[in-house]
């Protein structure tokens, strides 16, 4: 073989091992490495509820008085001011129809359900069944005997406060003496068991002050008027106060009175707890001593937490609501402004 040939092959093999060599000492190809994401980024966080997004079931008690009433078109009212799709239920002042109105919200998948509980007790297990399946329940104007865990907040009143403002008018109406029947609000329901509690802690130190009989109006007029009857029947001209758990029960009493032969307002002087308009009305006729407010207006608070939870936004425990006592002295001025 000639000289340059082998020399040639020699160039050549040696190009060949040094490409398999190369080859051999070169790292291991790795794949790109991963752009550094944020943690949230694999899982985008889900957008913002707006309130048009929102499926509310509200479970309502009924339409037992003036201040249902305005409760209820302020629920309805907002909801569509806010473009919120709202599943309203009137139960009839009856819990078992509460019950299956939340249980049908629940069949729905609403976002959130609004209750106000017609009675404190019995409420645990549709709402752990509520919770089970992931939907807030929003306390509206009564509160429920349930381990905190079963409801997310409550917006409402604080009826032992408004039963011992109702105390303290009363002692300054009365002068601290009085025989007093009491009309009850309906048994078992947050607004009376804790309006009869305020009220009898206030009157506690005043010997003077005697509850002479406490019977349940249920809240409504008619019954109101009925019961106050029955005490005039038993006690009749002994009886000097009536302490009425709302308005409507004072305003069918104030008609039971005045078929007595009594004049509400003098004869016996009346304290009740709600500030609608029928009571300003009766005030500014002299036939009401005081009424303790009780704000119904609760829808645009109701929306505005029922967003927040849903967008997973901490709300309180408990969101009380403003309210003011108010004698006939004002009733005629402030009338005008009553919205409810
Ligand atoms: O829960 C609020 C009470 O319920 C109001 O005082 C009464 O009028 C209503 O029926």
């Amino acid at each position: 073989m000639k000289l340059s040939k082998v020399l040639l092959l020699v160039v050549t093999l040696a190009m060949i091992l040094a490409v398999i060599g190369c080859g051999a000492s070169a790292p291991a190809a790795q794949p790109a490495p991963a752009k550094e994401q944020p943690a949230q980024a694999e899982k985008a966080p889900a957008a913002e509820k707006t309130y048009a997004d929102l499926v509310v079931g509200y479970a309502q008690i009924g339409a037992e008085s003036e201040w249902r009433t305005a409760n209820t078109a302020s629920i309805k009212e907002e909801a569509e001011k806010l473009g919120v799709e709202l599943k309203f239920s009137d139960a009839q002042q009856k819990q078992e129809n509460q019950i299956k109105a939340i249980r049908s919200f629940i069949a729905q998948q609403v976002d959130v359900i609004g209750v106000s509980p017609v009675v404190e007790t019995g409420w645990e297990t549709v709402f752990q069944e509520a919770k089970d399946a992931g939907i807030p329940v929003i306390l509206v104007d009564r509160r429920a005997a349930v381990p905190e865990d079963l409801y997310t907040t409550y917006l409402g009143s604080d009826f032992v406060e408004e039963g011992r403002r109702a105390g303290e008018a009363m002692d300054k109406i009365l002068g601290g003496k009085g025989k007093i029947v009491e009309l009850v609000g309906t048994v078992g329901s947050a607004p009376a068991n804790d309006r009869a509690k305020g009220f009898r802690e206030y009157i506690a130190d005043k010997p003077g002050m005697e509850i002479i009989a406490s019977q349940s109006g249920d809240f409504t007029r008619a019954k109101g008027k009925e019961v106050m009857e029955a005490f005039l029947k038993t006690h009749g001209k002994d009886i000097t106060a009536l302490y009425a758990h709302n308005d409507d029960m004072a305003i069918g009493a104030i008609q039971a009175i005045e078929e007595y032969g009594l004049k509400p307002g003098e004869d016996i002087k009346i304290v009740s707890v709600d500030a609608v308009r029928g009571a300003f009305e009766a005030m500014i006729a002299g036939k009401l001593n005081c009424t303790v407010e009780c704000n119904p207006l609760l829808g645009p608070q109701f929306y505005d937490l029922a967003l927040k939870v849903v967008n997973g936004q901490e709300v309180p425990k408990w969101v009380p609501s403003e309210e003011g006592v108010y004698y006939p002295e004002e009733a005629a001025a402030l009338l005008p402004e009553r919205k409810y």
